[in-house]
């Protein structure tokens, strides 16, 4: 089954609450959290004091998508603050399987992140322990971006690593989704798919939402 997880990059934060129980009410089966750090990408966004206030307002998991540098220093604090799922960037951490570790013994759901130009065996070793893998369509950083075509072959042939691994990990995929290709990328074997100014830039969050499972699941069907 593919789910939706909007991200909150792209919503109105002096509305947070409203937009995020909209997105609920659509359907969503997460809230993708943005945390960026100013170095290991060019933008700065939010911490776990806003995983904290979103915990307060909805039931739905909370997916922590870390592009912060050193991401060991936080993992407690993000689970304390009700984070669920944490993925974290290979290149941000010298040590990745003790990283994915610590995301498992703080009770979370460990992912690990390729940008568009790492390359597959980055992950190869550690596909086993982790339980999501989430493919950047786009360059992390920045919501609003352009799906990046490449992405499509390079989902395939994640599929297939994983397969041929025996990994039950599941696919996620994020940067430049919308209800255009949302069929194409779940055709491809994407299950989650990360969507922030197609979701919160339409009138609509909740339609907007709702129409992405929409052309979704009738794609599946045919
Ligand atoms: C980019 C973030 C994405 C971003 C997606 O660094 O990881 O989650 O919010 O935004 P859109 O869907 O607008 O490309
Ligand atoms: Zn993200």
């Amino acid at each position: 089954m593919v789910e939706i997880a909007p991200s909150i990059l792209a919503a109105d934060f002096t509305r947070l609450g409203e937009q995020i129980a909209a997105v609920e009410e659509g359907g969503a089966a997460y809230v993708h959290v943005d945390v960026m750090d100013g170095h290991f990408v060019p933008n700065i966004t939010v911490g776990p004091f806003i995983v904290q206030a979103v915990r307060r307002i909805t039931k739905l998991p909370i997916d922590c998508h870390l592009m912060i540098e050193d991401p060991d220093k936080y993992i407690g604090e993000f689970a304390r603050a009700g984070a669920n799922m944490i993925s974290v960037h290979p290149e941000a951490t010298s040590h990745l399987h003790r990283t994915i570790g610590f995301i498992r013994q703080a009770g979370c759901r460990a992912g690990v992140v390729l940008n568009p130009a790492t390359p597959l065996s980055a992950i190869e070793e550690i596909v086993k322990d982790v339980d999501y893998v989430l493919l950047m369509s786009v360059n992390p950083g920045f919501g609003g971006q352009q799906f990046i075509m490449s992405s499509l072959n390079k989902l395939q042939r994640l599929r297939a690593l994983l397969q041929s691994c025996g990994s039950q990990a599941r696919i996620e995929i994020d940067g430049g989704i919308s209800a255009e290709n949302a069929a194409v990328v779940a055709g491809a074997g994407a299950e989650i798919l990360v969507a922030g100014s197609a979701i919160f830039g339409q009138a609509s969050p909740a339609k907007a939402v709702q129409q992405m499972l929409q052309v979704v699941t009738e794609a599946q069907r045919v």
